[in-house]
């Protein structure tokens, strides 16, 4: 049995985990309009690995007996005005990410819930590389994104392949 504040906020989690996903897709959209292929892949495979995310938490609450709430997903488009923007962005909202998932674990920590806590220990891994990666997106930008070097970063972010989440729950 898990506490009901733990409950609601992993319920919580999976509408954040879901606007990732659509707010990345929207940065993806950017890009094609642009023709910027490889920053439109890189953000097409972040958004699919946020909808793994959210599919976690999901399957996480249903398989502890308690009902999952969908809630609505807010509007993601900004209108963005150069190419760097969306990067930062994509910084800031990982940022935003990590401090929602400590905040779970924060609360599963007060009320004793270890088994919430060894679920949370693979997203606290993840997002650890999540804004390491978004990091890299921004620095790589200032160093080469403009001319040729902005085709070649185009060209080594095209290269980013999809990969299942490593955390499987039955
Ligand atoms: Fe699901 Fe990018 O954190």
């Amino acid at each position: 049995m898990l506490h009901d504040s733990v409950v609601n906020l992993l319920n919580e989690q999976v509408n954040k985990e879901f606007y990732s996903a659509y707010l990345y897709l929207d940065m993806a959209n950017f890009y094609a309009k642009e023709g910027l292929d490889g920053f439109e892949n890189w953000f097409i495979i972040q958004a699919q690995e946020e909808r793994d995310h959210a599919m976690l938490f999901r399957q996480y609450i249903l398989n502890n007996g308690y009902e999952v709430k969908m809630g609505a997903i807010a509007d993601p488009y900004v209108a963005y005005m150069n190419y760097k923007e969306p990067l930062e962005a994509a910084l800031k909202h990982e940022q935003y990410v990590t401090a929602s998932i400590n905040a779970i674990y924060a609360e599963a920590q007060k009320v004793n819930d270890y088994r919430t806590i060894q679920f949370l220990e693979w997203f606290v891994k993840e997002q650890g590389e999540e804004e390491m990666n978004a990091e890299d997106n921004v620095r790589k930008f200032e160093l080469f994104g403009e001319g040729k070097g902005l085709y070649m970063l185009d060209q080594k972010l095209l290269g980013r392949a999809y990969t299942p989440p490593s955390l499987v729950l039955d």
